[in-house]
């Protein structure tokens, strides 16, 4: 089946606990509340897009264990595809172990497992389907070098290339000038770029500074800030919705999703940015990583105030 949307990353399931404060040091605090949720930023990505009507399907590797079927079984009930996912035998489902606190706000673990087998070689299989793709996006909770790789591929493939540069990683030039949307938060483009990222101003000279490395356009997502978008010599901001933090926790995938789901339809970036924005704000009023990606009704409603 052909696919407009390729995701090549992490599938994880989230342990998740609530918690009034983090313990410090040594310290036992208790918990409010426990929960399981399928996760990982790439099968969030490939959720928030099916939700919103996106032709797509998730590529990476998962464990022989329980969890996987957590995670496939999510993708299954959001409609992305997973005929491109590979199983590793004796290696268990990435994980990601999860802190929300009172204030939404999150600290994350996480551990690869089978996202850390995700190869070269299974780029090499994505070929075909990238070369009847429109965009590829990607993360960075599977290993570097596949990353590196698959961005030359798509390429080839004349695919458009979108990378959340999450968790940062010191990206190479080579590696930025193969991008065609970035789209960090204000820590990863802090990271990326050395300048301390804190508003509208800071990020667009992140932005520009990300332009000049070599990616063709950049989107900095500033929180309930909104976001900073740029391309070629043009600049623009979208404030954030005021919205009631329940999670945090992959409203950077939400955004991510519905951005590429916007481009793939031919939205102009600012008008991608406008509906990634709508996506990202209604997911953090949610509990959960998958469970919080909204349908395309609830944007669209969100959209038009
Ligand atoms: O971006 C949120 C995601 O980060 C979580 O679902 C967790 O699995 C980690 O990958």
């Amino acid at each position: 089946m052909n696919r407009d949307l390729i995701v090549l990353g992490s599938m994880n399931v989230d342990f998740v606990v609530r918690v009034t404060r983090r313990p410090a040091v040594g310290e036992t605090v208790q918990g409010t509340e426990f929960s399981i949720f399928p996760g990982g930023k790439g099968a969030n990505q490939a959720v928030a897009a099916a939700k919103l009507g996106g032709n797509v399907a998730m590529a990476g590797r998962i464990g022989d264990d329980v969890f996987s079927k957590v995670v496939l079984d999510s993708l299954s009930s959001a409609g992305a595809g997973k005929e491109l996912i590979a199983t590793t035998q004796d290696v268990p489902t990435g994980s990601a172990f999860i802190t929300v606190d009172d204030t939404g706000d999150n600290s994350i673990i996480v551990v690869p497992g089978a996202n850390g087998y995700c190869s070269t070689a299974d780029v090499d299989s994505l070929k075909p389907h990238l070369e009847r793709a429109k965009v590829l996006m990607l993360q960075l909770e599977i290993p570097l070098e596949t990353v590196e790789y698959a961005v030359k591929v798509a390429r080839q493939c004349g695919t458009q290339v979108m990378l959340d540069p999450a968790p940062p990683v010191v990206l190479s030039r080579e590696l930025l000038s193969g991008i065609d949307v970035l789209t960090p938060n204000e820590h990863e483009a802090s990271f990326l770029t050395g300048r301390r990222v804190v508003d509208v101003e800071s990020a667009k000279l992140a932005a520009s500074d990300l332009l000049a490395a070599g990616a063709r356009a950049v989107v900095i997502k500033l929180g309930a800030s909104g976001l900073v978008y740029a391309e070629g010599g043009r600049f623009g901001s979208i404030p954030g919705y005021r919205v009631q933090a329940v999670d945090t926790t992959a409203a950077g995938d939400a955004f991510a999703g519905g951005l590429a789901v916007a481009l793939c339809e031919g939205k102009s970036l600012e008008e991608a940015c406008r509906f990634a924005n709508a996506v990202g704000a209604l997911a953090v009023t949610r509990k959960g990583a998958q469970p919080s990606m909204p349908e395309r009704g609830e944007v669209e409603a969100l959209l038009q105030g």
